[in-house]
C-alpha cells in the first residue's frame, strides 16, 4: 500500500466540504478522483499534501 487515507473530514473554518473520504493506492495502481466543480477534489489532494488540515 503506497497511500492509505481513512475516513477524512475536512472543513474550511466551520464549513465542512469533505465527509468520510477513504482512498487506497497500491503499488503500480493509478487512482483518479472524479467529480463536478466544487465537489472537493482539490481539497482532498491538498489535505493529503498537508496544505489543508483535517
Ligand atoms: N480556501 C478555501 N476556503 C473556503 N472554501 C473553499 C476553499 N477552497 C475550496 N473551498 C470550497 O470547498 C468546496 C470544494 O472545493 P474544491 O476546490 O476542493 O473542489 P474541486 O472538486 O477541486 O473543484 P474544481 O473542479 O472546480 O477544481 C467548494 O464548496 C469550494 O467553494
Ligand atoms: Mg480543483
Amino acid at each position: 500500500m503506497l497511500l492509505d487515507i481513512k475516513n477524512i473530514d475536512v472543513l474550511y473554518d466551520d464549513f465542512q466540504v469533505i465527509w468520510d473520504v477513504s482512498i487506497n493506492v497500491n503499488k503500480a495502481e493509478m487512482v483518479a478522483i472524479l467529480g463536478p466543480n466544487g465537489s472537493g477534489k482539490s481539497t482532498v489532494l491538498n489535505t493529503i499534501s498537508n496544505l489543508v488540515s483535517t
